[in-house]
């Protein structure tokens, strides 16, 4: 594996010092979206031109954005044969003109929105594809006092994201409710919340 430099032990040692457990992560982490619950997003929410797409998988996502005429710049920690591989969006340090967009690695999620309103300028957008249970939490709550997100769209209806991109293993058994959780960097204004799907 290669980092954005071409340096391969620079990679390593990045991963390393975060103690990633390659196997693990890559078969525990990656769940893929369904595309639709971008689509459907997509008829509520404009973004900018440009979009990373920072944890991008196998490009579920980045297709979307694609197909709707965005430029997408995708990576992943992990190289899954999609986009950049290699990169570790949360040593990233720097800033970043666009929009971000993407469904975190859930144990990571708050790291993950952190990064990106970090990274991003001011007026841009991001977007994150969470479990509707990120609203709990008293750490989250600290981290919502500074930082509310401007829209929350809840899915009424499930949708599914599949373990290493496997739709036909587990399309049919999700327990889990979603929702796009919707930051715009400067603003404090008080969410609002509406329902997709
Ligand atoms: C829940 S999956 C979602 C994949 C894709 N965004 C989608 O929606 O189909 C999370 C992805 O985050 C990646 N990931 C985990 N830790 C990361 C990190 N520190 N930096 C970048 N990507 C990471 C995993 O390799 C995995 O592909």
């Amino acid at each position: 594996m290669k980092d954005w430099t071409g340096n391969s032990r620079s990679a390593h040692a990045t991963l390393g010092a975060r103690n990633y457990a390659l196997n693990e992560r890559e078969t525990n982490d990656y769940y893929a979206t369904e595309p639709k619950a971008l689509e459907l997003l997509l008829e509520e929410e404009t973004f900018s031109e440009n979009i990373w797409e920072c944890a991008c998988g196998e490009g579920h996502l980045s297709k979307v954005l694609k197909s709707h005429g965005y430029k997408v710049f995708s990576t992943d920690l992990i190289d899954r044969g999609y986009g950049l591989g290699g990169i570790d969006f949360l040593q990233w340090d720097s800033p970043f003109d666009g929009d971000i967009i993407t469904n975190p690695p859930y144990k990571y999620a708050l790291e993950f929105v952190e990064k990106a309103l970090e990274v991003i300028t001011d007026g841009h957008k991001v977007a994150m594809f969470l479990k509707l249970q990120f609203l709990e939490g008293k750490t989250r709550r600290a981290f919502f006092d500074k930082s509310p997100p401007r829209k929350v769209y809840v899915s009424t209806s499930r949708l599914c994201c599949a373990m290493n991109g496997d739709f036909d293993k587990y399309s049919k058994s999700n327990a889990v409710t979603y929702a796009w959780f919707i930051w715009e960097k400067g603003s404090t204004d008080a969410p609002i919340i509406k329902w997709f799907n």
